[in-house]
């Protein structure tokens, strides 16, 4: 930058002292007097990087526009981390008071409400992890995406697989309203508010605790029961996650922060999935980002959801594709990391290294692990690949 700055200076001096005398001749020879002035490196820049940075932002403007991001766009403010303590053996007193927090007399109740598509396996999972502590699910779908293509309502036809929910289940349905070519956040944002009414109507009181979170965050359930057992915990408090991909295979990070637990407060909690709070409960669970089954799954999710402007080509779609996508742990999108610094998104460039970690994963995970054994390590070939 700074050289750039020092040469096209020079240029403007070679001007002055060289053709200082042609100053109040014609402004065409003034002009010839400047382009000799320019050096080689200047002409290249003009005749070649030029035309082929066209070339290129045409070809692949959205990477270019995300390696660009650190430039015009500066990271969010950090979040207040508060460390997270747990080991089986510890007592729930001594839980609370490690976090700073009293214990209870009696546990909060909890809800646990999510906007269904189509992730029924990632859902049972959840549903499972979650199941000793809450005391509601609530779950709604739509028969649209968010993107206003019909779906079907994939809960409703897969009810006998979630037989032991039904006791503890509020389930609601909504008409989507196949707005064509409306934004796809507005068609979420209002199935979000359909949500708000479905949990008034599951009884949901001041001070009961509510999980926002999409149905492929899932908290542990350890940090559930530390929250609904201590007194003092923050009014809303986001979730720190484990971000995988595809399958507990693929760790990417562990910068997943959009899940929160909130103490509902009638009239003003509203279900969300943006930040509502600085505070970030470390190492609170899982994110498994298209932890699908069947290859037809993910075509339907890459399809349906709220970023399908990233299907730029319509071979992202082909099957075959898809499967060597996903035991390379690629991006289906063949997008760059989405992140804030030229180190960070260098540092992720390429596909997410393999893990044969599977220790702390969801309990019904490992104790099913013959019917889940996609979600596990060396298992990438998938149903219709
Ligand atoms: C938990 O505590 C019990 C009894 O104090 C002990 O026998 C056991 O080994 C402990 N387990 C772990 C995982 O630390
Ligand atoms: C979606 O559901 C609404 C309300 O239940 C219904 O009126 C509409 O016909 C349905 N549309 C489709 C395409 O299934
Ligand atoms: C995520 O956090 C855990 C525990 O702090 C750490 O062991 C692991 O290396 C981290 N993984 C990644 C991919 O950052």
């Amino acid at each position: 930058m700074s050289e750039g700055y020092y040469s096209s200076k020079k240029t403007d001096d070679i001007c002055e002292d060289v053709c200082g005398q042609a100053r109040a001749a014609l402004s065409m020879s003034r002009l010839r007097c400047m382009l000799r002035g320019l050096d080689l490196r200047t002409y290249i820049l003009l005749l070649f990087v030029i035309p082929l940075g066209i070339f290129t932002l045409y070809l692949h403007g959205q990477k270019v526009s995300y390696f660009l991001r650190p430039l015009w766009e500066s990271p969010p403010k950090p979040f207040h981390e508060i460390p997270h303590y747990y080991n089986e053996n510890v007592s729930m007193e001594t839980q609370c008071k490690l976090h700073g927090w009293g214990i209870r007399e009696s546990p909060r109740r909890v809800y646990d409400a999510v906007l269904f598509s189509n992730e029924l396996d990632i859902l049972t999972i959840r549903w499972n992890e979650l199941f000793p502590y809450v005391t509601q699910f609530v779950l709604l779908e739509a028969n649209s995406t968010f993107t206003g293509l019909p779906k079907t309502l994939h809960f409703a036809s897969n009810r006998d697989r979630f037989k032991f929910i039904v006791p503890r289940l509020t389930y609601g349905r909504i008409g989507g309203r196949f707005k064509k070519g409306e934004n796809p956040f507005v068609e979420e944002a209002h199935q979000r508010v359909a949500l708000d009414l479905l949990l008034r109507k599951a009884g949901i009181e001041d001070d009961d605790l509510l999980i926002m979170s999409d149905v492929d965050e899932i908290p542990s359930a350890h940090t559930i029961n530390l929250l609904r057992w201590c007194d003092d915990i923050p009014p809303i408090l986001h979730l720190q996650l484990r971000n995988y991909m595809y399958s507990f295979e693929f760790h990417r990070d562990n910068k997943s922060w959009r899940a929160s637990v909130h103490r509902y407060k009638t009239g003003k909690t509203r279900y969300a999935h943006y930040r509502q709070t600085d505070y970030l409960l470390a190492d609170a669970g899982w994110h498994c980002s298209f932890c699908f089954r069947r290859i037809s799954e993910f075509i339907f999710k890459m399809k349906a959801y709220s970023h399908n402007d990233r299907v730029r080509f319509s071979h992202y779609l082909n099957p075959k594709r898809v499967q060597d996508v996903i035991c390379r742990g690629a991006n289906l999108f063949d997008m760059l990391p989405e992140e804030y610094t030229f180190k960070e998104i260098i540092g992720k460039m390429g596909p997410i290294p393999h893990s044969n970690s599977a220790i702390h994963l969801p309990a019904y995970l490992l104790n099913h692990a013959e019917e889940y054994k996609f979600l596990l390590p060396g298992n990438c070939k998938r149903e219709g690949g």
